[in-house]
């Protein structure tokens, strides 16, 4: 088995002393003049420029000094990744990363338009999202990454492989699609997102703070919440957000089709392109899928088609699975049967309890509903005519 390359995603561009500048600067009291026309996620692209680097020392050091796992270290800075990553790397071997296996911020995409940089310049100069790059043997990729996938949103983004005479050391692939998806949602208008839920919220939360970071470039902002339950937690998590929540009892309606053509009409007074189904848990009319088909989603806590409905995890640990998670799907006229966005797998130990598992499947879920939102939000995915999934890579 080969080596791996696991990225961890970045906080600011981290290269040709960005965050010294900032430090400069704000001692001298001087203020940046933000030479961006347009800002992401409600930060000014002179603020992500100055975003200070964040120093990985926390997030490998517990790594470090329990396992012999981790081969090698790059931290990413001026130089990018084709620069940086050879440094750890002996000439005779080469990286293959996969750009669809990380974000690349929005500000990389200003940055190249901007400034009309080359792919190849773009991965020489800077991080173009990733932070911290480590080179782990293929057999302990899951500890690893059990280590760092939550705590840092760490994905595994490459390969190393032998290098053929005078091959670069590092080949990024799907670079360029990937760089024109965030240029393409930089200028188009974010989309605007109804939640539905009942409860905790949890995953409604999750979703706020993926759209609001801005470094993740989800080309999506909640803008309204609605609950059938009063004392849904998930509203006080609205209103602390500051985004605009309704509760709506079922209880006042004499039919599903007018209650949910009332949720509809909130809906449609915010603008909403797309609706997130977190917690919600109402069966929908066959008249409100065919309304926002293609743009309503929903979290599942189990790999679909395996254990649909209620209870599920009790329902994977009966069938003694050794294994569980999370699927996002857009949302069809059955209960949990429309086409699959994306999983996310979760191991079921021997031990475990309902209240172990549904943890550990809902910090997958709070990872991986972001990351099916920005799908459709940038549309890399989108529901086809025949019920399937489409990805526009
Ligand atoms: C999640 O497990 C989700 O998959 C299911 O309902 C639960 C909601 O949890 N549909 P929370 O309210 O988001 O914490």
């Amino acid at each position: 088995m080969g080596d791996i390359v696991i990225g961890i995603p970045s906080s600011g561009v981290h290269s040709n002393g960005f965050s010294l500048v900032h430090k400069v600067m704000e001692q001298a009291g001087v203020t940046f003049k933000d030479p961006a026309p347009f800002s992401a996620n409600g930060r000014t692209f002179g603020a992500e420029l100055l975003t200070p680097t964040k120093i990985y020392v926390e997030a490998v050091h517990e790594l470090l000094s329990q396992t012999d796992a981790i081969k090698a270290v790059a931290h990413i800075t001026g130089g990018g990744l084709i620069e940086n990553i050879p440094r750890v790397l002996p000439s005779d071997l080469t990286v293959s990363l996969n750009a669809d296996n990380f974000n690349i911020p929005p500000v990389f995409g200003w940055l190249a338009e901007e400034g009309g940089i080359s792919d190849f310049e773009m991965q020489r100069t800077y991080n173009c999202g990733i932070g911290l790059v480590l080179i782990v043997a293929k057999e302990n990729e899951s500890m690893v990454m059990e280590k760092l996938y939550y705590k840092e949103k760490a994905t595994v983004i490459g390969t190393v492989k032998p290098r053929a005479q005078s091959a670069p050391q590092v080949v990024v692939n799907n670079f360029s699609t990937n760089l024109k998806f965030v240029q393409r949602s930089i200028r188009s208008p974010k989309k605007r997102v109804g939640v539905l839920i009942s409860g905790n919220g949890s995953n409604l939360q999750a979703l706020i703070d993926a759209t609001r970071n801005s470094t993740m470039g989800i080309g999506a902002e909640v803008v309204c919440v609605i609950s059938n339950q009063q004392a849904a937690l998930g509203l006080k998590r609205a209103e602390a957000a500051g985004i605009s929540h309704t509760f709506l009892s079922h209880k006042d309606y004499t039919s599903r089709q007018e209650y949910d053509l009332a949720v509809s009409k909130v809906l449609e007074g915010f603008n909403v392109n797309i609706v997130c189904l977190a917690g919600f848990m109402r069966i929908l009319s066959p008249e409100f899928v065919q309304m926002w088909r293609g743009k309503l989603i929903n979290i599942h806590p189990s790999l679909l088609p395996k254990h649909k409905g209620l209870n599920v995890q009790q329902m994977a640990l009966d069938a003694g699975d050794s294994e569980s998670g999370c699927t996002v799907h857009f949302v069809d006229e059955g209960v949990d049967t429309g086409a699959i966005i994306i999983q996310e797998v979760v191991p079921i130990y021997p031990v475990d309890t309902v209240t172990a598992l549904t943890e550990r499947i809902h910090k997958a879920e709070h990872l991986a509903y972001p990351k099916a939102l920005r799908m459709l939000a940038r549309g890399i995915v989108q529901l086809g005519q025949d019920g399937q999934v489409i990805f526009n890579y």
